[in-house]
C-alpha cells in the first residue's frame, strides 16, 4: 500500500459515508439507521432495501447484498481505484497528502479522465455515425445486418472515420489519456494517429455503465475484422463482458445468462428478444468472468459455433464456471453458424428451441469422450483421468 495505514484512518475518520451516498439516493429515517433506494446501478428496486449506519459508517443493501465501507462505496457505485478514493476523500476534508507519497502520485493513475475521456470519445463516434448520409458505407453496413434504431442507440453504436479525426478532436491532456486507451497511436516518427479508421465502433460498458473500451469492426473483409482496445487502467479483457450494462436486469430477471462469443451474435438475439445474454471478447473465458456471471445468475447457457474450436473452448471453460459455482449447459449451433447467422437463416424461434434443449455440458463431455474412447478401443478406466479436472471443479451440493 501506498500511504501509511494511519494516513487512511485519517481519512476515513474525517470523511461521511452519508452525504455521499445521498448524492446518488435519497436516504431516509432517524437516528443511526437510514434507509433508501440501492444507488447501485445494476440493482433497480421500487421499495427501499438499502441501509446505512451513520454510526458505523458502513452501508448494506438487504436487495442486493452488497455492502461495504466509504471507500468499498467508491470503488464499487463510483468505479474508482483506492488510491484514488482516499486521494478523492483526503481533498474532500482538507487534509493534505503525505509529502513523499504526494510525489510519487504524479503520474496517478487517472481513472477519472480516462473514463471521461472514453465516454466523451463514445460520443464523438456516435456523433460522426449520426452525421454521414444513408448513403454512407457504414449506414448501408448496418442496414445489411439489420440493426434497428433502438439497438443502435441503446448500444451507443458509432463510426470512426477515416483519417485523424479523432486525433484532431483530442486536446493535449486527452491526448496523452488516449494514447494509453490505445485510441490514437504513435509511428516511428513519434507522429500520432487514429487507431480506428473507417469502423463501424461498439462501445464496451461496464455493469456500471462506464464506457470501457471499444471493439471497432471493419465494414468489408479487410483484416482485422475487429480490433478491441488494448489492456489499460480502465480495460481489462479478462474481467469484462459486453452488454452487461444492458442485460444485468434480464440476467436477473430470468436466472441464467447466454454466453455468445461476439458483439453481433449478441445484437441479433437482442434484437429477437433474447435479452439475458453476455458476450466474451474475443477470449476463452475466465475465473474474473465466471464470478462477475456469479454475482446475477447461478446458471449459464455456453452458446458455440458449430466447429471443434468452439467445443474445446467449452472444455476449457467448464471447469472455471463450475468451481464459480455456475450449473453449465451448453448448446452447439450447426457447423459454420454463429447465432447471429443462425437467426438470420433459421429464425428466432428455431433458435428459442435450441436452447430449451440445451443439454449439462459435462454430459456432453462425457458423451464425446465415452465415444472417443469406444472409437479407439480405449481402456474405460483413462476416461477417469480425464474427467478428473471437472469433477474436481464441482462444487458440493446435497443432492
Ligand atoms: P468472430 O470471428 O466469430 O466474429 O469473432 P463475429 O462475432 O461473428 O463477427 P461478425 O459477425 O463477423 O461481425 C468473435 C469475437 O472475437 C473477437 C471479437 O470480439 C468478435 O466479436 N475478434 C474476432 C477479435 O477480437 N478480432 C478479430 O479479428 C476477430
Ligand atoms: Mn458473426
Amino acid at each position: 500500500m501506498r500511504f501509511p495505514q494511519s494516513f487512511i484512518e485519517q481519512v476515513r475518520l474525517a470523511s461521511d459515508l452519508v452525504p455521499l451516498i445521498m448524492e446518488d439516493t435519497v436516504l431516509k429515517g432517524k437516528g443511526d439507521r437510514l434507509m433508501g433506494l440501492c444507488p447501485f446501478p445494476d440493482h433497480t428496486e421500487k421499495t427501499p432495501s438499502f441501509s446505512v449506519s451513520r454510526d458505523r459508517q458502513v452501508y448494506y443493501c438487504f436487495g442486493c447484498m452488497k455492502s461495504g465501507n466509504i471507500f468499498t462505496y467508491f470503488r464499487d457505485q463510483r468505479g474508482l481505484g483506492f488510491v484514488e478514493a482516499v486521494e478523492y476523500l483526503a481533498r474532500q476534508a482538507g487534509l493534505s497528502l503525505p509529502v513523499s507519497e504526494a510525489k510519487k502520485f504524479q503520474p496517478v493513475s487517472d481513472m477519472e479522465g480516462l473514463f471521461g475521456l472514453n465516454e466523451k470519445v463514445c460520443e464523438f463516434y456516435r456523433h460522426q455515425l449520426d452525421s454521414v448520409p444513408l448513403s454512407h458505407k457504414v449506414k448501408t453496413y448496418l442496414e445489411k445486418r439489420a440493426y434497428i434504431k433502438e439497438t443502435i442507440q441503446s448500444f451507443k453504436l458509432g463510426y470512426a472515420s477515416k483519417g485523424n479525426t479523432l486525433l484532431k478532436f483530442l486536446t493535449e491532456v486527452d491526448r496523452k489519456r488516449a494514447l494509453h486507451l490505445g485510441l490514437l497511436n504513435k509511428n516511428d516518427r513519434g507522429e500520432m494517429y487514429d487507431t480506428y479508421r473507417n469502423r463501424l465502433m461498439f462501445p464496451i460498458l461496464s455493469s456500471r455503465h462506464q464506457v470501457i473500451g471499444f471493439g471497432a469492426r471493419a465494414l468489408d473483409d479487410s483484416l482485422p475484422k475487429y480490433i478491441n482496445s488494448k489492456e489499460s487502467d480502465v480495460f481489462h479483457k479478462g474481467r469484462s463482458l459486453y452488454g452487461l450494462d444492458q442485460s444485468l436486469r434480464f440476467l436477473r430477471q430470468e436466472g441464467f445468462a447466454l454466453i455468445v462469443e461476439g458483439y453481433t451474435d449478441f445484437l441479433s438475439l437482442w434484437q429477437g428478444g433474447i435479452k439475458n445474454l453476455a458476450a466474451t471478447l474475443g477470449t476463452a473465458l475466465t475465473d474474473d468472468q465466471a464470478r462477475l456471471l456469479k454475482r446475477y445468475v447461478d446458471s449459464v447457457i455456453l452458446v458455440f459455433d458449430g466447429d471443434s474450436a468452439g467445443i474445446k473452448a467449452g472444455e476449457r471453460s467448464l471447469p472455471l464456471l463450475l468451481s464459480a459455482g455456475l450449473e453449465v449447459k451448453s448448446v452447439i449451433l450447426p457447423e459454420g453458424q454463429d447465432p447471429d447467422r443462425f437467426v438470420k437463416t433459421q429464425g428466432i424461434d428455431s433458435f428459442k428451441i435450441l436452447i430449451q434443449n440445451s443439454e449439462d455440458l459435462f454430459f456432453h463431455i462425457l458423451r464425446k469422450k465415452i465415444k472417443e474412447m469406444k472409437e479407439r478401443r480405449g481402456h474405460f478406466l483413462s476416461l477417469i483421468d480425464e474427467i478428473a479436472p471437472f469433477l474436481g471443479s464441482v462444487q458440493n451440493k446435497p443432492l
